[in-house]
């Protein structure tokens, strides 16, 4: 190693000790059941739309699934040993649906809940409380061939699904989160189709699906309070800093479309009880079935939002998607492997963005994170991402000074706990802190992960 890059390691060391953070604040990392859990079709579970999905030629980048994934459903107990040596507080997952309800609806499956079961206790057991989502994307394919999310009874079943979960695990489990990214998942999955279930039905599709989803995060709220009444619920939406490419009107016009699309159409609808009134004008005869009542529904409280981050939007005029009609610029900058700007001071503004416009109690940054290429161990026997490292200093030191400001944020969960099937990119573009050696299975904390966990401790030593 040059002395060089040593320097510069100790630098990074040296920024992310001196990062402060408000008493109580939570460390976290994430995951979801299909990318990591693997075990696709054992002990009862049936096929999820993302089983299907991959299974179509062409839509993964290596042609690859989580069949088999990081095998987390055998080597859980791994797992959570790695998250002690990460000093983590806290573990946010999701259930698979098809596993412990293969139907979608109907009968429960004793092994699939057994396995939560275990994965909770060894949680609390090694003092990390976990955040459990109900929903990160695998609709169980029997429900899909009745409509999947454009089908509103989808949202009445989620609730009942809800409410079993609720029933199972609340005992133990006081975060919950109902849907997982929304925007993406009802966008990519059935306007554009990039994700499952791989749908190009355009605007309509999008909002078809987005409002059934919504519904479906508004009938499960209630839904988990009945059962865990000491419960703080919420729901996780990605969010995009908005810039227009430029100052011509019609840039600026395809800026205030995209952020009605993607923030302003789920947060006013929760946070607000409406959706906003440009958005339904624009989407005018694309609109679902809106019905009286479903507003309210989908405006329960909540105890929180969480916010996924990863990037600015910088958008231009032009596209394909009417009549949303954006299209992404690409400033010069620093990009990840999956071409997102790196660009630390967006955590920081989105942070301001929600707490002047909707004052949730709380906020969790739900994920951020960063894809590289796949690493190597090198003869040292470590993983040096250092470009992994740095984005967790230069985006927690944002989000240090958005607590500091007083806006109400009150977690971090680094996405992602270990290295695994990224969707669409399948294995190519790894987001870890810990390293996954496909062939074998063994898992490495990569630097990243050390710089992370210092962090941790620092902030918990001080506190
Ligand atoms: C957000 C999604 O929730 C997660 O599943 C995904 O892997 C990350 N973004 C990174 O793309």
């Amino acid at each position: 190693m040059t002395s060089s890059i040593a320097e510069s390691r100790k630098a990074l060391e040296a920024r992310a000790r001196g990062l402060v953070f408000p008493k109580g604040f939570v460390f976290g990392a994430a995951t979801a059941a299909y990318q990591i859990e693997g075990a696709h079709d054992l002990d009862g579970k049936s096929e999820s739309i993302w089983d299907r999905f991959c299974r179509k030629p062409g839509v993964i980048t290596d042609a690859s699934s989580g069949e088999v994934a990081c095998d987390h459903y055998h080597l859980w107990r791994e797992d959570i040993a790695v998250m002690k040596r990460l000093g983590l507080d806290a573990y946010r997952f999701s259930i698979a649906w098809t596993r412990v309800l293969p139907e979608g609806t109907g009968t429960p499956n004793a092994k699939g809940i057994a396995f939560y079961d275990r994965l909770i206790d060894g949680l609390l057991e090694a003092g990390i409380e976990p955040y459990l989502t109900l929903y990160h994307w695998d609709l169980p394919q029997m429900l899909q061939d009745r409509g999947g999310w454009y089908n509103r009874e989808t949202a009445e079943h989620f609730a009942t699904y809800a409410s079993m979960i609720a029933r199972a695990f609340g005992d133990r489990v006081k975060q919950w989160t109902t849907l997982n990214e929304p925007w993406t998942f009802c966008w990519s999955g059935h306007a554009t189709g990039e994700d499952a279930p791989g749908l190009h039905d355009g605007t309509k599709g999008g909002v078809t699906a987005s409002h059934h989803a919504l519904l479906g995060h508004g009938l499960a709220v209630p839904a988990v309070r009945a059962e865990v009444p000491d419960a703080s619920v919420g729901i996780v939406f990605d969010l995009n800093l908005v810039e227009p490419a430029s100052p011509d009107p019609r840039d600026v016009a395809a800026a205030r479309r995209f952020d009605g699309a993607q923030n302003r159409w789920f947060l006013d609808a929760v946070f607000k009880g409406i959706y906003p009134e440009d958005m339904l004008a624009l989407y005018g005869p694309l609109l679902p079935d809106i019905r009286p009542g479903d507003n309210a529904i989908i405006a329960a409280p909540v105890d929180y939002l969480g916010v996924n981050i990863y990037r600015r939007s910088v958008i231009a005029e032009g596209g394909e998607l009417a009549p949303l009609n954006y299209r992404r610029v690409r400033p010069e900058g620093v990009y990840s492997a999956v071409d997102y700007e790196i660009w630390p001071r967006c955590i920081y503004d989105v942070l301001h963005y929600v707490h002047a416009n909707y004052q949730p109690r709380r906020i969790l940054i739900s994920e951020n994170g960063v894809a590289t290429a796949p690493e190597t161990v090198t003869a040292d026997g470590r993983v040096w991402d250092d470009q992994r490292a740095l984005y967790y200093v230069d985006h927690l030191e944002q989000v240090a000074k958005a607590a500091a400001d007083g806006v109400p944020v009150e977690g971090y969960f680094a996405w992602t706990l270990m290295d695994n099937f990224e969707w669409a990119y399948g294995y190519t573009t790894p987001f870890g802190i810990t390293h996954v050696d496909l062939a074998t299975q063994e898992r490495r904390i990569k630097y990243s992960g050390e710089v992370y966990a210092q962090i941790a401790n620092e902030a918990r030593s001080a506190a």
